[in-house]
């Protein structure tokens, strides 16, 4: 799976599979060894390179308050000290995907799972589980912030109700396009908030700078009807006004909107619809070029 897409958790993580029904282990921080702490520190600053003037200023004030450095990976109980006192978040430890009804029940109790383990150095741009460089430089910083603490737990909710009525498929999308791939406009500006984006160098780049993506201004229905490339950078972004946007979405009741998707068409990751507020309309080269067998 390329690093763009690090967020399979529906997936269960095969032989890994832990005592605990939570599936959680302990982390095991002092198990680390230098050349792991070297390939946190290698993305870390990579990463915090690329943030100015590209991460919305939410993700770069949470990154600035938890304890989080190039130095070491960072030790969960620390960062759910934090995360706690501000947002009532921890972060557990998990062996890599876990099943969905787990997923959902930790969201819902505010405990946020992150792969334990931290990718080799020869896939840095290339990983098939999320690791801990993911989970934590991309997601805990947003979780410091109350919008989306209240919104991820609410999915968690949601997750476990979609799931009984057969529409996971489509509340997962707007997990991805919110929560994993999401810009929000800042003084005019698409800023990144989603942790698949902040997470990943090439497209941190690509989603707010790039002509090819489309950046469509974000609605529910919408995105609940459009599919998502898993294997390569987003054909299309759904950008916030404003991320209280997602207080609304915590709240809203998503029974009608179900009903209203359930059976109607979907969208290919890339479409425009004439219904579409646009941001940018995309000119889809690097797909185009992706799809003739050429390097992007
Ligand atoms: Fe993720």
């Amino acid at each position: 799976m390329h690093d763009t897409a690090p967020t399979k958790h529906g997936l269960a993580a095969g032989d890994h599979r832990p005592d605990r029904p939570d599936w959680t282990i302990a982390q095991g921080w002092e198990r680390y060894t230098a050349a792991e702490h070297g390939v946190w520190k290698t993305l870390f600053e990579r990463q915090s390179r690329l943030l100015p003037g590209r991460a919305c200023a939410e993700f770069v004030r949470g990154m600035a308050e938890l304890p989080l450095s190039a130095d070491q990976i960072p030790n969960f109980e620390e960062l759910s000290e934090v995360l706690m006192q501000r947002t009532g978040w921890q972060v557990v430890a998990v062996p890599g995907l876990v099943p969905d009804d787990v997923f959902f029940e930790h969201l819902a109790h505010r405990r946020f799972p992150a792969g334990q383990f931290i990718r080799k150095p020869h896939e840095l741009d290339y990983l098939e589980e999320p690791d801990v460089f993911h989970d934590v430089f991309g997601h805990v910083p947003m979780l410091m912030n109350p919008v989306m603490a209240e919104f991820i737990q609410a999915y968690g909710q949601g997750g476990l109700r979609a799931k009984q009525l057969g529409v996971l498929d489509q509340l997962a999308r707007v997990y991805w396009y919110t929560v994993e791939f999401g810009l929000v406009l800042e003084g005019g500006a698409p800023r990144i908030y989603g942790a698949g984006i902040v997470s990943s160098s090439t497209e941190t780049r690509f989603s707010v700078e790039d002509d090819s993506p489309n950046r469509i201004g974000f609605d529910l229905e919408r995105v609940m009807r459009t599919r998502y490339r898993i294997d390569d950078f987003q054909e299309s972004y759904f950008v916030l006004n404003h991320l209280d946007d997602l207080l609304a979405l915590a709240q809203i009741d998503f029974a009608p909107y179900y009903q209203r998707v359930t059976g109607a068409a979907e969208h290919e990751p890339g479409d425009v619809l004439a219904s579409d507020r646009m941001l940018t309309r995309g000119t889809g080269r690097y797909h185009a070029r992706k799809r003739q067998g050429a390097p992007a």
